[in-house]
C-alpha cells in the first residue's frame, strides 16, 4: 500500500515549472531558471535501467545542489524490476519527487518499450506508476503523457483516470500524438478535456513559447499550472515575464544589458557547478539561442565557437550588452 504522504511539489497557476528536457534541463540551467521565478524543475529523463546499474552517464544526470529544490526526477523505461531498484536507490539518496515519462517519441526510448510506447501498453504504464507511488508515497509521483501514440488514439483521459486511482499526484499533458513529434500545434482543448476527466492537478505543456501564451493556456484549459520547455530555452526570463503578466503588470522588456546579465549568470553557474570541458562546450551551445533576436548574432556565434575558457565566455557574455538592437520583448 502506498504511504499516506500528500507532499506534492508546488502546483498552482502561479508556480510555473521547468519541463524535463534531455540535454538541457541540467543543474546549471535549472538553477538559472529558479533564480528567474521557476517554482519547480524536472531533471532530464533518466533511464530506470541505467540508474539501477549505476551507469556513469545516468549518474551525471542526477547532479544536484542544495538550492535545486523542489526537484522532480524523471524516469523512463519499461522494466518494472528496474523501476523498483531505481526508486529504492533514489529514495535512499534523498530524492522526493518523481515523474514517469510516458510521452517521449524518440526511437532510442521507444526501443526500450518506454516513453510514448507506454501509451499503447496501458497495463505496463499503470504498473510502473504503481511501483513508483509505492516507493515514494502518494502525491509525490506525476506522469507526463501525450494524447496517444497515433493520431486519433486518444488514450490520455482513460489513462489519467486510472493513474489517479493509483495515487499519482499530478499529470502533465503535452497535447500532441507521439507520431507527430513536434509538428502541428499543441491541442490545448485536450488539456481542458483531461482537466475535466480527473480530480488531480493537470499541468499543461506544449507551445508555451512566451509568457503570454502560458497565461492564455491557463485561461483556456483550466490547467492547474504550466510547464515551460522550449520557451525557457530561448528565454529563461520567461518565468519572470510570466509572473509579471499574472500580476497584471506589463512583461519586462528584454534589453541587451539584461540578456547579457542572464548569460553571465548561466556561464557562472555552469562554471561553478560543472566546470569541465564538457560543461564549457554545453554552455556554448545554449547562448546563441538566447541571443537569437540580436543583430550581431553571427559574430557572437563565431566568437563563442572559438572560446575555450570560462573567462573568454564571461567576456563574450558581457559584450552582448553592446550588441544591438534589442530583441523584441516576448510578451
Ligand atoms: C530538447 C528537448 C528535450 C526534451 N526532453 C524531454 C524529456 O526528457 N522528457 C519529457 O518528458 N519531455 C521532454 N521534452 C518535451 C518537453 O518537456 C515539452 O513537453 C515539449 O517540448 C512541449 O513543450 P513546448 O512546446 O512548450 O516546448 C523535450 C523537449 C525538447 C525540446
Amino acid at each position: 500500500m502506498s504511504r499516506p504522504i500528500m507532499d506534492t511539489p508546488p502546483i498552482s497557476p502561479d508556480s510555473p515549472w521547468l519541463a524535463p528536457m534531455a540535454g538541457y534541463s541540467d543543474l546549471p540551467f535549472r538553477m538559472l531558471c529558479r533564480g528567474l521565478g521557476c517554482a519547480a524543475a524536472c531533471t532530464e529523463m533518466l533511464s530506470a535501467k541505467g540508474l539501477s546499474y549505476g551507469g556513469h552517464g545516468t549518474e551525471r544526470l542526477l547532479a544536484s545542489a542544495p538550492g535545486d529544490r523542489p526537484l522532480v526526477v524523471q524516469l523512463f523505461g519499461a522494466d518494472p524490476a528496474a523501476f523498483a531498484r531505481a526508486m529504492d536507490r533514489l529514495g535512499r539518496d534523498g530524492f522526493a519527487h518523481f515523474d514517469l515519462n510516458a510521452g517521449c517519441p524518440v526511437k532510442k526510448v521507444l526501443k526500450t518499450g518506454g516513453g510514448a510506447a507506454l501509451l499503447s501498453d496501458p497495463e505496463r504504464l499503470v504498473a510502473l506508476a504503481r511501483i513508483m507511488v509505492r516507493a515514494a508515497g502518494a502525491g509525490r509521483v506525476g506522469v507526463k503523457l501525450r494524447l496517444g501514440f497515433s493520431q486519433g488514439e486518444d488514450v490520455f483521459a482513460d489513462l489519467g483516470r486510472r493513474l489517479e486511482q493509483e495515487g499519482v499526484g499530478w499529470l502533465c499533458l503535452h497535447p500532441r500524438y507521439a507520431r507527430q513529434m513536434f509538428s502541428g500545434r499543441a491541442e490545448w482543448a485536450k488539456v481542458r478535456e483531461l482537466v475535466r476527466a480527473v480530480g488531480i492537478p493537470v499541468l499543461a505543456s506544449g507551445d508555451l513559447f512566451t509568457a503570454g501564451q502560458a497565461v492564455a493556456c491557463l485561461e483556456q484549459t483550466g490547467a492547474a499550472g504550466v510547464m515551460f520547455a522550449r520557451g525557457a530555452l530561448c528565454d529563461p526570463a520567461v518565468f519572470a515575464r510570466f509572473a509579471a503578466l499574472r500580476s497584471g503588470l506589463p512583461a519586462p522588456e528584454q534589453t541587451p544589458a539584461q540578456l547579457a546579465e542572464t548569460v553571465r549568470r548561466h556561464v557562472e553557474l555552469a562554471r561553478d557547478l560543472d566546470g569541465t570541458a564538457r560543461g564549457l562546450r554545453k554552455i556554448r551551445s545554449f547562448i546563441p539561442r538566447y541571443a537569437k533576436g540580436l543583430d550581431d548574432i553571427r559574430a557572437l556565434r563565431t566568437r563563442l565557437a572559438r572560446c575555450s575558457s570560462w573567462d573568454g565566455l564571461l567576456e563574450a557574455a558581457g559584450d552582448i550588452a553592446r550588441l544591438g538592437p534589442a530583441a523584441p520583448a516576448p510578451d
